[in-house]
């Protein structure tokens, strides 16, 4: 039996007998010759199947291979003449299963909605397969940045008594004897109770939020890294934001370079991804925006159609600093020398792509939060764990949150969020 290898490791076996497992995607030829196209996982290959090399029986074999059909392909490993692509030239085929019917995804253009419908399909097309590379590129970079910053992985709860930003965008549920419980919208709260143990944290997983947005930027089910540290203000809340960007994109660069060819994505855009980034107050956006013919009042959040115009002025991300305080959540500190605006900032990405990530400092004392909670009419009793941290040793703390699916629209190059996540959830969407 010849040594089973991944494709990706064709190119150390060069001139060897040896063995793939996968699928065939696409085939040329007839009669004489195929070329069949097959993937793994691991990379893609060509294996070529000549009259004069292997049996009538393998050759008819080849002549029946359908789309997606699941093989063992064994040959020797040649390199291409001219390019650093490695082929095999094919001595055996065992068909581990013939696809009979057509496969629904061929090569002809299908509109997004069959495409969604056949999502599990659809997983295996090449811009599929490149995008969810990447997705992962990002969440071991994520990982890697932070583990090594010093931050602690914790976990916060997905059922939660009460809302964390906002409670028009709340998934209830009945729980039990206890009332309602909600699906949370972000780990946040939580985790800046851990701050207290392990100074600096992060979560990592899904959130929700029942958005009725129907944007290329919203998702109803979507993952979120919140991070979350002591003693660090405003400020510096946006340094460590930018240099974990920065690695995100460098991780990308040396991980990605196929898949973000195969995405057709403009490199060179994200080379220029390097600290420091751009920061403008909310007050110079709208300014800005103004001169550029926006009608964006001076207390109103920035919409995406502000964001766009905004992020194709620069090549790098933007911090867009100080929203109105009326426009952002409840936990966020004022600043001290204009209290009508919150201490935070939006990171916007590059290209129109728009807002990424949300952070703040937060209000770290007892009486002003509680006349925040007060104010916006939140359940006292629900928050009192999170008063409780306010009492106990509080500190000035800061932290932020990506939207995961927001990071990989923009460094892939993607105009609408669903196809960034394996499996989308939007308003008009729950399956497959
Ligand atoms: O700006 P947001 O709402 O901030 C928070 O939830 C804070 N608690 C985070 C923190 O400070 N720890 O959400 C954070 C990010 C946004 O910048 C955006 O990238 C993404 O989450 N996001 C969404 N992504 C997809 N679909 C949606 N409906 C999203 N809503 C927010
Ligand atoms: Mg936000």
């Amino acid at each position: 039996m010849p040594k089973i290898v991944l494709i990706k490791n064709l190119k150390d076996h060069v001139n060897e007998e040896i063995q793939i497992r996968g699928w065939m995607f696409n085939k040329r030829g007839s009669g004489k010759i195929y070329f069949l196209q097959l993937r793994d996982g691991s990379g893609v290959t060509q294996g070529i199947v000549s009259i004069d090399s292997v049996s009538v029986e393998t050759m008819e074999k080849a002549e029946k291979l359908t789309m997606e059909s699941s093989v063992k392909i064994s040959g020797t490993v040649s390199k291409h003449p001219h390019k650093e692509d490695y082929e095999i030239q094919v001595t055996d085929i065992e068909i581990v299963q013939l696809v009979s019917e057509d496969y629904p995804i061929s090569k002809k253009e299908h509109g997004p909605s069959f495409l969604l419908n056949n999502r599990h399909l659809w997983l295996r097309s090449s811009k599929q397969i490149a995008i969810q590379k990447v997705r992962n590129t990002i969440i071991n970079a994520i990982y890697e940045y932070l583990n090594n910053d010093g931050y602690t992985k914790i976990e916060a709860p997905i059922l939660t008594p009460n809302a964390c930003e906002g409670t028009t965008e709340l998934f209830e549920l009945e729980y039990f004897d206890l009332g309602n419980a909600y699906l949370s919208q972000s780990g946040q709260l939580y985790i800046e109770a851990a701050i207290f143990a392990h100074g600096r944290v992060f979560d990592f997983g899904p959130v929700f939020r029942a958005e009725k947005s129907k944007t290329r930027r919203h998702l109803t089910e979507f993952w979120m890294m919140d991070a979350e540290a002591a003693f660090v203000e405003h400020k510096e809340n946006m340094e460590i934001q930018e240099k974990l960007v920065e690695f995100i994109v460098a991780k990308v660069l040396e991980k990605n370079e196929k898949e973000l060819i195969t995405l057709e994505r403009d490199i060179e855009a994200l080379k220029k991804v390097k600290a420091p980034f751009i920061r403008m107050t909310h007050k110079e956006a709208v300014e800005k925006l103004h001169e550029l013919g926006s009608e964006i009042g001076e207390n109103d959040d920035l919409g995406a159609e502000d964001e766009t115009i905004l992020t194709k002025l620069y090549d790098k991300p933007i911090f867009i600093e100080k929203y109105p305080a009326v426009v952002k959540a409840f936990y966020m500190r004022r600043d001290p020398e204009n209290p009508n605006v919150a201490l935070c900032a939006d990171m916007l990405a590059p290209e129109g792509y728009g807002e990424v990530i949300g952070g703040s400092e937060r209000e770290a004392d007892y009486d002003t939060l509680l006349e925040r909670i007060k104010e916006q009419n939140l359940p006292l009793e629900e928050f009192q764990w999170y008063l409780d941290l306010r009492k106990y040793g509080s500190v000035p703390h800061s932290g932020f949150g990506i939207g995961l699916e927001r990071l990989i629209g923009w460094l892939c190059g993607i105009n609408h969020i669903r196809e960034t996540i394996p499996f989308p959830r939007t308003i008009g969407r729950k399956t497959p």
